[in-house]
Order: C-alpha cells, then sequence, then structure tokens
C-alpha cells in the first residue's frame, strides 16, 4: 500500500523558503500544504501561489489558525523570530526544522548524528558553513588526541543572501562556533563568514584550517574523504579542492558546494546544502510517520 506524504509548512518565503519548496517538489515523501510569509507582495509568496501552492501573509498566528493541515514546519525566517515560533507551534506538538541560526533546537548534521533526529521535536540545521564544516572536523577530530584550534571561513555569493540572513549574521557567527567545537572538541575556534559581492558571483565555499599535532597526510586525506561521501549522498554538489597536510602539524581542507540550480544558479551552494539536509531530515519523520500507520 503506498503511503500518505507528510504534510509540511513552510514559515519565511525567501531565498531558503522558495528554494526549499522547489525541493520538495521532488521529494516522494513530503508534501507542501502551506507556504507563510508575513507580506502578501513578496516575491516568494507570489512564486509559491503561481506554482499552484496556498499561502498565507498572516505569519505565525495563521499557521496556528491552519495547525490541523500540517505536521512539520521548515523556519526559514530569521534567528529573532525563530523562538518566538517554536514556543507558539510546540505546544500544539508540530515538529519544527529551524533553518536559521537561531540557537534553539538540537543541532543535527545528519551525516554524523541523524540517528538521534527522531528523539526531538525542534530540530536545528545550524548554518550553511556549518553543515558544510562540521563533517570534515568531526572526522578529523577522531585522529588527533587534542586541537588547539580551528578556523573556518565561509564564503558565499552576496546575491544568494537574502536580509533574513544578513540581519543574523551575529547568530550565525555564533552557532557555528557551538557546531564545530562541539562534534570537534577542539579547544579554540573561529568562524568567520565573507559575503561576496564579486562579479561572477563566487561558488559557495568553505574553508577549514586546523591546527593539530603532527598529522599523516595519507590519514587525514582518507578520512576526509570518507566524510564528504556521505555528504555527497544528499548533497551531491558538495567536493573536496584542496586537502594539505602540512610540517608544522596544520591541516588545511577546502570544500565546495555546487548548487543544483532550482531557484538560484548554482553558485548558491549555501542554499542546496542546508535544504538537503532539511529535507532529509522531514524524510525521517515522514518515513516514521508511515512505518506507524502500517
Ligand atoms: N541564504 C543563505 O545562504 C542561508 C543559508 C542557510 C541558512 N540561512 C538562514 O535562513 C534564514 C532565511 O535566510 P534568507 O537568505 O532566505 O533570507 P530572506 O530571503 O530574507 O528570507 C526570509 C523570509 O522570511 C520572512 N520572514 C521574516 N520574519 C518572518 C516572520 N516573523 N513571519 C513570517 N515571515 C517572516 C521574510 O519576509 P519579509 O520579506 O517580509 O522580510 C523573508 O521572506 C536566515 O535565518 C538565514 O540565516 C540562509
Amino acid at each position: 500500500m503506498k503511503s500518505q506524504p507528510l504534510r509540511v509548512a513552510i514559515l519565511g518565503a525567501g531565498y531558503i523558503g522558495t528554494d526549499l519548496l522547489i525541493k520538495i517538489q521532488r521529494s516522494l515523501h513530503l508534501q507542501c500544504v502551506l507556504v507563510v510569509g508575513r507580506n502578501q507582495v513578496s516575491a516568494g509568496l507570489r512564486r509559491a501561489l503561481k506554482m499552484g501552492y496556498s499561502i498565507t501573509d498572516g505569519g505565525i498566528a495563521a499557521l496556528v489558525d491552519q495547525s490541523h493541515t500540517f505536521d512539520l514546519v521548515f523556519d526559514a525566517t530569521d534567528a529573532h523570530s525563530h523562538q518566538e515560533h517554536w514556543n507558539q507551534l510546540k505546544p500544539l506538538g508540530k515538529v519544527m526544522i529551524n533553518l536559521t541560526p537561531s540557537r534553539s533546537g538540537h543541532m543535527i548534521a545528519p551525516s554524523i548524528n541523524g540517528d538521534e533526529i527522531l528523539n526531538h521535536a525542534n530540530i536545528s540545521l545550524i548554518s550553511c558553513g556549518g553543515q558544510a564544516s562540521v563533517p570534515i572536523v568531526n572526522a578529523l577530530s577522531g585522529l588527533f588526541p587534542s586541537i588547539p584550534y580551528i578556523e573556518v571561513v565561509t564564503t558565499a555569493a552576496s546575491p544568494s543572501v537574502g536580509r533574513g540572513t544578513r540581519l543574523n549574521l551575529d547568530e550565525y557567527i555564533e552557532i557555528t562556533e557551538i557546531a564545530i567545537s562541539t562534534f570537534s572538541k577542539a579547544s579554540q575556534v573561529k568562524a568567520i563568514v565573507n559575503l561576496s559581492p564579486a562579479k561572477p558571483p563566487p561558488i559557495f565555499r568553505v574553508a577549514i584550517s586546523m591546527m593539530t599535532d603532527e598529522a599523516d597526510p595519507t590519514t587525514v586525506k582518507a578520512a576526509v574523504r570518507k566524510a564528504a561521501a556521505q555528504v555527497v549522498t544528499f548533497v551531491p554538489g558538495y567536493h573536496i579542492t584542496a586537502c594539505e597536510v602540512f610540517k608544522s602539524g596544520q591541516v588545511f581542507v577546502a570544500v565546495e558546494v555546487q548548487g543544483r540550480g532550482d531557484y538560484l544558479p548554482s553558485y548558491a551552494g549555501n542554499l542546496d546544502i542546508i535544504n538537503a539536509a532539511a529535507i532529509m531530515v522531514a524524510e525521517r519523520y515522514a518515513t516514521r510517520a508511515a512505518a506507524s500507520c502500517q
């Protein structure tokens, strides 16, 4: 018997929300029943309507009013709004996938702790830089007894970053540093973000520099390759462009993510890496819901 897809809603119809909607259309396990914004004339809401989706500009109040229509919400607004959104949805028993860098929610990087998804109703997807770097730093942390310092520099093309992202850059830095530190156990962590106005827009990339004890290049490269291969299973455009091990013990890894070009051109891998993670997490709930109906 064919199972029903999980009914989902998207809160925030900006760059992330719109790219996510296009990706959800391809999912066999998810059905978007509502796209929620706060401004009827926003490009994202108009586009969703044109694509045939139900929309509302009533924000969280409208979402609560229509809570019987969905099971899971993706929050693609901004970090300052997220906590209030979760406060309103939690008593209704909804699952929330938080794509903002608010500190609320259990941090998930699907290739590392994806098994923990079903134990939590509020999932934090950290940040685009976090999703790109955490699998690598986590893999390398297994090779060294201690890591004194990790620095992660994320470069995203300015035209791929909406106002919501720009409003919460401090929170982006904070949650990215927390995630790198949690998943690597490094003593000191620094996250830096560059919204590049260069033309043509640069592809989304992350440069990871790590101080370690003396490192064996072959072991390091094998660990990085293995971690990347796990991410590629759900983010096809994820690839390692450099992996260098210096005699001083410094390790440098560069990652690029080529997007599928769903909403923005393929340089916008920042949209793809977090939205692919969001869909993977939501599909786990969908599979569980389907199994419990059998
Ligand atoms: N772009 C990226 O590369 C990226 C990657 C990973 C994560 N993120 C995170 O995703 C979030 C969205 O980023 P974005 O680049 O998509 O920004 P965006 O284009 O400005 O999208 C945010 C959307 O949410 C709407 N919104 C804000 N507060 C709302 C509320 N309380 N109720 C309903 N709608 C609300 C905004 O409406 P208005 O138009 O009325 O302001 C806007 O349409 C940010 O937290 C960002 O840090 C972004």
